[in-house]
């Protein structure tokens, strides 16, 4: 395994156990979907990386559609307001949408987006999200497919950022706390 990052507090979730739960992941959705068609929205930035590796675990014909968002900006708590930066190049009327997100904090960004989404038209609409830190939700949002369970730390890596770096840390670590102000749910 790579060496850890100088600052990074500690590995929250490895590489191995990332790589594994999406396998799983990906096996869930395939029989949950056969011979169905998705088409996986990927929440960006965040979510690309965990988007790569779980499209690729899912058997069923997908199709791959990005949007972008934010509401953290460059501060680790969220504004509140969810603001979209670029939507979806394609409707979504009829199709089976997966939503693919990075992770579920406040629920403020995935509540938006559902909604938006949801006055589309989809035939279906679910949620996959790697990360789930149910402590601090504002708004409740229904995760059908969820990878990890974390604690309420300020977590970056594999596509979770602070500022925008760290996205690309093979793993789940906590950020060292004199990196930032800690944030409040
Ligand atoms: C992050 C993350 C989720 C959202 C979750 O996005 O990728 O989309 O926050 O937080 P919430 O449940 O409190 O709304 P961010 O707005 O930081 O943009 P990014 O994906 O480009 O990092």
């Amino acid at each position: 395994m790579s060496s850890i990052h100088p600052d990074i507090a500690r590995i929250l979730i490895t590489q191995e156990e990332i790589a594994v739960r999406t396998a799983e992941l990906g096996r869930q959705i395939s029989d949950d979907y056969a011979g169905e068609e998705i088409m996986l929205v990927c929440i960006l930035k965040g979510a690309f990386v965990f988007m790569a590796d779980l499209a690729r675990a899912i058997e069923c014909p997908v199709q791959t559609v990005f949007i972008a968002v934010s509401s953290y900006g460059n501060s680790t708590q969220s504004s509140g307001v969810v603001r979209i930066l670029t939507d979806l190049d394609k409707p979504i009327d009829g199709r089976n949408v997966l939503i693919v997100e990075d992770i579920v904090d406040t629920g403020l960004t995935l509540s938006y987006i559902a909604g938006l989404l949801r006055d589309r038209h989809p035939k279906s609409l679910r949620i996959c999200a790697l990360s789930n830190k149910p402590q601090c939700r504002k708004k409740e949002v229904q995760i059908d497919y969820c990878g990890f369970v974390l604690p309420d730390e300020f977590v970056v890596g594999f596509g979770l950022d602070f500022k925008d770096f760290y996205r690309n840390l093979p793993y789940i670590g906590i950020l060292k706390s004199e990196l930032y102000r800690k944030p409040e749910c």
